[in-house]
C-alpha cells in the first residue's frame, strides 16, 4: 500500500535526523500539521477563487482547457502557497502526498467535499473524527459529541495518539468526569449530565452553596447557633494578636496586623487621630496627634551660629551660612547680621573688598551707579 510506504519511508528518513525520533510516533504532531496543510488549501481556494487563466477565460479556453477553476494550473498554485518553506514538517508531508490531492483535486472533490476528511482521516490516517482517538479512532468516554461528558479532555482526541482516558476539568473528578472534587458540590446529575459548584467559602465540603451547607468551617471560621460558619474575629480576641505598634484588621476568615500611623504609640486603626498616645515629637490637638515645632516652642534650642530646622516629630541644627553672625535660616539672606568683611546690601550679606574690587575694575567712579548694581 501506498500509505504505508510513504509512512514507513517517513519514519526511516526522519529516525536518522539528530532530533528526529520524536517524530516517528506522535500522531498528534502529525495531526496538526495536516489540519494545517488542509487550512492552508482552503485559504489557497479562497485566494485562487476569483482567479483565470491570466487573460481571462476565452471561450476557446473554457472549452479546450477546462475552467481554471478545476485546473491543475490552479491545483499548483494552491499546492505551492501550502507550507512555510521553513516548516519541515509541513514539507516532508506535502512532498510524501502529492499525489492525494491530485487524486482528490480531480477525481474525489465532488463525492468528498471535506479535505480533511478525506485526507487526513481517510486516507493518510493521522487524524481522527472529532470525540474519537488513537490508532482505531475508537470514542470517547462520554461519546464523540460530549467527551467526557462535557466536563474534561479525551486524550487524542480527534487524533490517531492517545488512550482515551479523561483529564477532568476544575471541579470535576473520576473517570467519566462526573463526581464532584474537594470543595464542590453536585448541583445537578444524571448519568450523563453533572454540573458541580463552588462550595462556599467558609465550608470545608458542602452539600450546597450557601454557609449553611458547610460539612465543616474552614480555619477562621466557626459554627453559629443555626449551624452556619461565620467569620472569627480574631481581632477582640486576648490576648490580641498584634504587636505593641499595630493595630488589627479583621477580614473574611482571616485577620492582619498593620503598622501604627508614625505619629502614634499604639494605636487602634489607620492614621493620626487613631492613636492610644502621641509618639515622641508629637502632641495631642483635637484628637489628632500633631508635630511639635520645638523652633518655635525654644528659640533658645541652637548654638549662637546655627538656626534651626523643624522636622516631622523632631527638629535639627544647621550651621549658618558663612557670610552670618547668626542666623534664622540657610544662606546670605538669612542673617541676622553680617560676619566681619560681609556687609548687609538688600538683605544679603556681601563680600565688601569685592565691590571695591568690581568697581576698582571699572574705573575710577564713585557712588552708585547702574552697571555696578548690575554687576551684582
Ligand atoms: C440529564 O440532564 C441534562 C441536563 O439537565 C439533560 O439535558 C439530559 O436530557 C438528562 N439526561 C437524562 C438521561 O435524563
Amino acid at each position: 500500500m501506498l500509505h504505508s510506504y510513504s509512512i514507513f519511508r517517513l519514519s526511516c528518513i526522519i529516525l536518522f535526523l539528530p532530533l528526529g525520533s520524536v517524530y516517528t510516533k506522535d500522531f498528534n504532531a502529525l495531526c496538526s500539521t495536516c489540519r494545517q496543510l488542509v487550512d492552508n488549501f482552503d485559504k489557497g481556494l479562497e485566494k485562487t477563487a476569483k482567479q483565470n487563466f491570466g487573460g481571462g477565460n476565452t471561450e476557446w479556453e473554457e472549452r479546450k482547457l477546462s475552467k481554471y477553476e478545476l485546473s491543475e494550473i490552479r491545483l499548483t498554485e494552491i499546492l505551492e502557497g501550502l507550507c512555510d518553506s521553513s516548516s519541515f514538517e509541513c514539507n516532508h508531508m506535502l512532498e510524501e502526498n502529492e499525489e492525494h490531492f491530485e487524486t482528490w483535486w480531480f477525481k474525489r472533490k465532488t463525492k468528498h467535499p471535506d479535505l480533511f476528511k478525506w485526507f487526513c482521516i481517510e486516507t493518510i490516517k493521522v487524524c481522527c473524527p472529532k470525540g474519537l482517538f488513537g490508532p482505531d479512532c475508537n470514542t470517547c468516554i462520554g461519546g464523540a459529541d460530549k467527551p467526557c461528558h462535557g466536563n474534561g479532555k479525551c486524550d487524542g482526541d480527534g487524533t490517531r495518539a492517545g488512550n482515551g482516558k479523561c483529564s477532568c476539568d476544575e471541579g470535576y473528578e473520576g473517570e467519566f468526569c462526573l463526581d464532584c472534587s474537594d470543595g464542590y458540590f453536585s448541583a445537578l446529575r444524571n448519568d450523563t449530565f453533572s454540573l458541580c459548584k463552588e462550595c462556599h467559602e467558609s465550608c470545608v465540603g458542602c452539600t450546597g452553596g450557601t454557609n449553611q451547607d458547610c460539612k465543616e468551617c474552614r480555619n477562621g471560621w466557626e459554627k453559629d447557633q443555626e449551624g452556619a460558619c461565620i467569620d472569627i474575629n480574631e481581632c477582640t480576641k486576648d490576648p490580641a494578636p498584634c504587636k505593641d505598634n499595630q493595630y488589627c484588621l479583621n477580614t473574611e476568615g482571616s485577620f492582619s496586623c498593620k503598622e501604627c500611623d508614625i505619629r502614634c504609640s499604639g494605636c487602634k486603626g489607620p492614621g493620626a487621630s487613631n492613636c492610644l498616645t502621641c509618639a515622641d515629637g508629637f502632641k495631642d490637638e483635637e484628637s489628632t496627634c500633631t508635630d511639635i515645632n520645638e523652633c518655635t516652642e525654644d528659640p533658645a534650642l541652637c548654638k549662637d551660629n546655627q538656626y534651626c530646622l523643624n522636622t516631622d516629630g523632631s527638629f535639627s541644627c544647621k550651621e549658618c551660612d558663612t557670610r552670618c553672625s547668626g542666623c534664622n535660616g540657610p544662606g546670605a539672606n538669612n542673617c541676622l547680621t553680617c560676619a566681619d568683611g560681609y556687609k548687609d546690601d538688600e538683605g544679603t550679606c556681601t563680600e565688601e573688598n569685592k565691590e571695591v574690587a568690581a568697581f576698582d575694575s571699572e574705573g575710577s567712579q564713585t557712588g552708585d551707579s547702574p552697571e555696578k548694581h548690575e554687576d551684582l
